[in-house]
């Protein structure tokens, strides 16, 4: 990487000629070592990841001969082609989208003015036509050389990427370091992949944890793949190679609509409409307390068992995810019995908000499965404001004007009842398997506090609080008195659950609802 050898180039050749000589080098971004490097660690270069992302021979380069303009540091004299990204659009799956691609071999990718000019052109591009952006992450930062130039051109990004939010889907792949302020464009795009072992993501790295905090941390602790997908939540998903990142992400737009207005992709299924699944008839256990998987009533219920999960390893007690019903692409939100009990905490009522919220901003119905014994009890959780974060999943639902659907499998207890998608809060079709048990709270609870004098003056208490908790198991724990209320449109037999769930699709397909005029909402953060 130095002054362009084709600088010169002009005199000797034909005007093709000169194109070729300039496209070659700009080919080699940093050059044969430096792409040696890359391979090394395990990386792929910027331009072979776009050849696996994106469909054969349908990149279309933009950009390809910017260089930077600066006069400093000796940079004047090492001008690379590109400027360390490579920009343009292509499509995924026959499908625009618009890409960037940091090139780790030109400057460790390193963001300067030029390099956040040609990202915030291909930005603006995909918003004006209405196509999904990607951007392929592998930069050291702010471009040191270019000072506050380089900083500007991070928050010119920023502000893209929140302008677009919402108007088209917005993905962003780790695939090498992204530190310091520049997480946060990722971070406000819709979905993070992370490679595991070759990526990280951290505010302060290792080194400056130590001098502020005295902890001891390696990068991979701090900010890998596994970290941001199992504790923090800042990625959706760990990928376990970079080939294995960029077709999951073909994966997931194939689920996508292209931007707000655009309906969802319809991907057309052999899988019969109204096939019905008598393994979910026993699904549930007969003890109430008995956990199961809830991945197997959704994959019994959608279009080839095919599920696309999001956020798998945090917050597992909620799940998230794409799927397809008869064809049409749905969000898919579900209590998960068999981690925690299915509980509401904080980390699951955010990343179920964030969820539902991207589903409604690009038309996508909501399918809730719901078992849910409430919200999680404890200091931690109070202290750390489970009221607050679980507001937002009661608000996401109740601002979401796509169509909802819920089925109750099983314990719909409590102000949890009221927030998984609720007939009251505008769910359109609201469903429960004969199993469920729609309550203030569960048996054993209730009857402890209504029935306190009753049991302790008893002359066998045990046996006493037992014969109240049948009477009220059987009065209360059931779906039937919520469907005399209207609040259940029907109680279904769980292996007509695909058909009633297809037709109710194609009921609710021109579904029209608003909420009333205003600038946002303010929903609580
Ligand atoms: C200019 C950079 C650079 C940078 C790396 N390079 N980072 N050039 N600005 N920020 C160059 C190196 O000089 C080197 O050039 C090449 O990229 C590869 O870097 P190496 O260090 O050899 O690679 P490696 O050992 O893999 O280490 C990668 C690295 C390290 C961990 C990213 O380079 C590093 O720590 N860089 C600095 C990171 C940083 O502090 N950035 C600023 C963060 S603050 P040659 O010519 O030798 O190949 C920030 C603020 C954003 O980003 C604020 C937005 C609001």
């Amino acid at each position: 990487m130095s002054t362009s050898a084709t600088e010169n180039d002009t005199s000797a050749s034909s005007p093709i000629e000169v194109l070729n000589h300039r496209r070659a080098e700009a080919q080699l971004g940093g050059g044969e070592a430096r792409i040696a490097r890359q391979h090394e660690k395990g990386k792929l270069t910027a331009r072979e990841r776009l050849d696996l992302l994106l469909d054969r021979g349908s990149f279309q380069e933009l950009g390809t001969f910017v260089r930077h303009q600066v006069k400093d540091f000796g940079l004047e004299s090492n001008r690379p082609y590109g400027d360390g990204v490579v920009t343009g659009f292509g499509t995924i799956g026959g499908r625009l989208v618009y890409v960037f691609s940091q090139d780790f071999t030109v400057f460790g990718g390193s963001l300067g003015l030029a390099h956040a000019e040609k990202i915030v052109k291909v930005m603006k591009l995909s918003l004006e036509n209405g196509a999904p952006i990607i951007g392929l992450n592998d930069s050291g930062g702010a471009r040191i050389q270019e000072g506050v130039a380089s900083l500007g051109g991070y928050a010119d990004i920023f502000l893209q990427n929140t302008l677009a939010s919402g108007v088209v889907p917005q993905i962003s792949a780790i695939m090498g370091p992204c530190a310091g302020g520049a997480v946060y464009s990722p971070a406000i795009t819709d979905f993070v992949f992370m490679v595991k072992n070759t990526s990280y993501m951290f505010v302060t790295g290792p080194n400056v944890v130590k001098t502020v905090t005295n902890e001891v941390v390696t990068q991979e602790e701090l900010g890998g793949a596994d970290t941001h997908a199992s504790q923090s939540g800042v990625a959706h998903l760990a990928t376990a190679n970079e080939a294995d990142c960029l077709l999951k992400i073909r994966e997931l737009l194939s689920y996508l609509p292209s931007n707000c207005e655009d309906p969802v992709p319809i991907v057309p299924t052999d899988d019969p409409a109204d096939r019905a699944d008598a393994e979910l008839d026993t699904i549930v256990p007969e003890n109430p307390n008995k956990p199961y998987d809830m991945h197997d009533v959704i994959e019994r219920v959608v279009d080839g068992g095919a599920f696309f999960k999001i956020h798998p390893d945090f917050a597992a007690n909620i799940v998230v995810g794409f799927a397809r019903l008869g064809g049409r692409s749905v969000g898919i939100v579900a209590n998960q019995p068999s981690v925690l009990a299915g509980v509401l905490d904080i980390d699951a009522s955010v990343k179920g908000a964030r969820f539902v919220r991207f589903c409604d901003a690009f038309n996508i119905p909501v399918i809730v499965f719901e078992d849910v014994p409430g919200f999680l009890p404890g200091t931690d959780q109070e202290w750390r404001g489970i009221i607050r974060h679980g507001a937002k999943l009661l608000y996401a639902f109740c601002e979401a004007t796509v169509p909802k659907m819920t089925v109750i499998t099983r314990k719909a207890y409590g102000g949890a009842y009221d927030v998984m998608s609720s007939k009251h809060i505008r769910g359109d079709l609201n469903l429960a398997w004969p199993t469920a048990e729609i309550a203030v709270m569960g048996p054993k609870g209730a009857v402890e506090i209504i029935y306190k004098r009753q049991i302790a003056e008893a002359d066998d208490p045990e046996a006493a609080k037992r014969g109240f908790i049948e009477q009220y198991r059987e009065r209360f724990a059931n779906p039937y008195v919520a469907a005399e209320l209207g609040y259940i449109d029907d109680v279904i037999k769980p292996s007509e659950t695909r058909r009633v769930l297809i037709r109710g699709l194609e009921m609710l397909q021109n579904k029209v609802a608003t909420n009333p005029r205003k600038k946002h909402g303010n929903i609580p953060l």
